[in-house]
C-alpha cells in the first residue's frame, strides 16, 4: 500500500475474521445507505482483516460502524508500512495539522497494540509503544478514560501454522468508532424469550438486515417468519416489521417448546414478546398465519425490504396449502365456507419463483430482497441462482453447512416494476432445474455422502438449520 495522497484522509477498518464472505457486501451496503461508493486504497485484499478505504468523511465512517457486525473498529489512518521503520517514515510525513488537534498539551490519550495472528506478551506490547516516542504527543496518558485512543495494528498473516517473526504489515491510527459486535452476544438466541429449531443466529440476522439496507421507518416483511429472528434485527435498526408463516403454532406461540428442559411453550412465547424483550415492541406491526405460495396482499409495492429464510425441508417441512385434487373456487376467487386447506409439497423451485415474483410486485423500487438459497455444493454453479427481470443481483455469499452442502445469502434489488410476462421469465431459464425435483436438496442433504461425513453435519446445527 503506497503512503500516497496524504491530502485526503484514509480510514482503516479492522474486520472480524469470521463471516468472511459477508463482510464486503455489508460494508458496501452500509456505505450505499450514505450514497457513498466503496473506494479501497491500493493493494486492497478482501480476505485481509484490515481494509483501507478513502473518499469518506468521519460521519460516513461513524454511520457504518453504528451498524456493522462485521467490522470491529475503524481508525483514521496516520501511517502504515511493511516494517516499523516504514511506519515511522509514513507517520512522520503525515501532515502536522491533522495530528496536532489530538496531541495538545492538556489532552489525554492511550495507545493500544493489536496483533492479528500472533499473541504478544505485555512487556512486548509496552516495548512497541515506547518505540513510538518519535510521535510528538504532548498530552498525558490515561488508560481508563482517555480523550483520544490510538492503535498500533500488526498483521502477521492468516496462517496460524506459519506465523512470521516480524509482522507483514503495520498500521497506526486514531480510533474513530467501534462496530456492533456486541449485538451478537446481547441478541444471542440462547437468551431469547421465544425460539424454535430454525431460529436464525443473531449475527447473521444483523448481517441480513445490513445487506438489505434496512433503515429507520422502513416496512420490512418476512414471508417465512418462524420465530421472527429477522424481524428482531430489523426492528433494532428502527424498521417496522411484519411476517407470515404457514404454521399456526409458531405464529401463536403454542405447541412444543424447542428448549431442552421444557416440553410446551409457555404463555407469551411469541414474536411480539421477543421484540418487547429488546425494547422494540413499538416497531411490531403484526404476524399472521398465511401460505407464502398464496399471497394475500393487495397489488402494490408495500415493502422497503423482504428478508427471509425459506424452508428447505431439513428441519422444517416445505409445505403449502392445497390438495392434489383441484379445489373448486367460486367465480370471485374465494373458497366455499366448508373448505379446509390441507397441505401438499412445496417444491424448492416454486418457493424461489414465488419469492422472486412476490418481491418484484411488493418491493418498492430500490427495495432489497435478502434470502438464503440452499446449495448442493458438488452441483452448484453461479447460474443456478434464480434471477428475475425486475431484480438485480447485488451479492451472493456462501456459508458452508457441511462438506457438500451450503447455503448462499442472496441479495437482490428491485430495479423496475413488473410487466405482464416478467413473472414467467423463470420458465425459460434452464438453470432453474436444479431445484425442480421435489425436495431434491433434502434428498442430497441426507445422501450417503453426508453419512460418511457425519461430523460436518453438526456444523449446520450451529447456524440454526
Ligand atoms: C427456516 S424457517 C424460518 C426461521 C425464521 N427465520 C426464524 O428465525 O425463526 C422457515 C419457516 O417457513 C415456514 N413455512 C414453510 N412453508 C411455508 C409456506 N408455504 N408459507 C409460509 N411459511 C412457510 C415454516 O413453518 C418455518 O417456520
Amino acid at each position: 500500500m503506497a503512503a500516497s495522497n496524504r491530502s485526503c484522509l484514509q480510514y482503516l477498518f479492522h474486520l472480524a475474521h469470521d463471516n468472511l464472505e459477508f463482510r464486503l457486501p455489508e460494508i458496501k451496503a452500509l456505505l450505499a445507505l450514505r450514497s457513498k461508493p466503496f473506494h479501497p486504497c491500493v493493494n486492497f485484499k478482501e480476505q485481509s482483516p484490515f481494509w483501507c478505504l478513502e473518499g469518506l468523511s468521519v460521519e460516513d465512517v461513524c454511520s457504518v460502524m453504528d451498524r456493522s457486525v462485521c467490522a470491529k473498529s475503524a481508525f483514521e489512518l496516520w501511517g502504515h508500512g511493511q516494517s516499523h521503520s516504514e511506519l515511522r517514515t509514513s507517520l512522520l510525513s503525515y501532515p502536522q495539522e491533522k495530528m496536532s488537534p489530538y496531541m495538545q498539551k492538556g489532552s489525554s490519550y492511550k495507545i493500544n497494540v493489536y496483533t492479528f495472528n500472533k499473541t504478544l506478551l505485555f512487556e512486548e506490547r509496552i516495548k512497541k509503544i515506547d518505540a513510538m516516542d518519535y510521535l510528538p504527543f504532548q498530552g498525558t496518558v490515561n488508560l481508563k478514560n482517555p480523550q483520544f485512543t490510538f492503535c498500533l495494528l500488526e498483521d502477521y498473516g492468516t496462517d496460524p501454522n506459519n506465523i512470521p517473526e516480524l509482522p507483514n504489515y503495520v498500521y497506526f491510527g486514531r480510533l474513530i468508532a467501534d462496530g456492533q459486535r456486541e449485538l451478537i452476544r446481547s441478541y444471542s438466541v440462547k437468551n431469547r424469550h421465544f425460539i424454535g429449531n430454525t431460529s436464525m443466529d443473531a449475527g447473521l440476522s444483523f448481517i441480513m438486515a445490513n445487506h438489505a439496507m434496512v433503515k429507520e421507518n422502513d416496512l420490512v416483511f418476512d414471508p417465512f417468519v418462524g420465530t421472527g429472528s429477522l424481524l428482531v434485527s430489523c426492528s433494532h435498526f428502527g424498521a417496522y416489521v411484519c411476517g407470515t408463516d404457514i404454521d399456526y403454532n409458531t405464529i401463536h406461540g403454542k405447541g412444543r417448546s424447542s428448549r431442552k428442559n421444557q416440553k410446551w411453550r409457555g404463555p407469551d412465547e411469541n414474536i411480539r414478546a421477543n421484540l418487547r424483550q429488546y425494547g422494540t415492541e413499538s416497531m411490531y406491526v403484526d404476524v399472521m398465519v398465511s401460505d407464502a405460495s398464496k399471497p394475500v396482499w393487495r397489488n402494490a409495492a408495500l415493502f422497503d425490504a423482504i428478508i427471509t429464510d425459506p424452508p428447505y425441508g431439513i428441519r422444517e417441512s416445505t409445505r403449502r396449502t392445497g390438495s392434489h385434487k383441484d379445489t373448486i373456487k367460486s367465480p370471485d376467487g374465494s373458497y366455499p365456507e366448508s373448505h379446509v386447506p390441507v397441505s401438499q409439497a412445496y417444491h424448492l423451485s416454486d418457493i424461489f419463483t414465488d419469492l422472486l415474483n412476490f418481491s418484484a410486485h411488493h418491493l418498492v423500487l430500490g427495495g432489497r430482497l435478502v434470502y438464503w438459497l440452499p446449495v448442493y455444493r458438488p452441483e452448484y454453479c453461479e447460474e443456478m441462482v434464480p434471477l428475475h427481470p425486475c431484480l438485480r443481483l447485488i451479492s451472493n455469499c456462501e456459508q458452508m453447512l457441511s462438506s457438500h452442502t451450503s447455503r448462499r445469502l442472496i441479495t437482490m434489488e428491485k430495479i423496475k416494476e413488473p410487466e405482464e410476462l416478467d413473472s414467467l421469465a423463470h420458465l425459460s431459464d434452464p438453470h432453474f432445474s436444479g431445484y425442480q425435483k421435489h425436495n431434491a436438496f433434502r434428498e442430497k442433504y441426507f445422501s450417503g455422502l453426508n453419512k460418511r461425513s457425519g461430523k460436518d453435519d453438526t456444523k449446520a446445527d450451529v447456524s440454526g438449520k
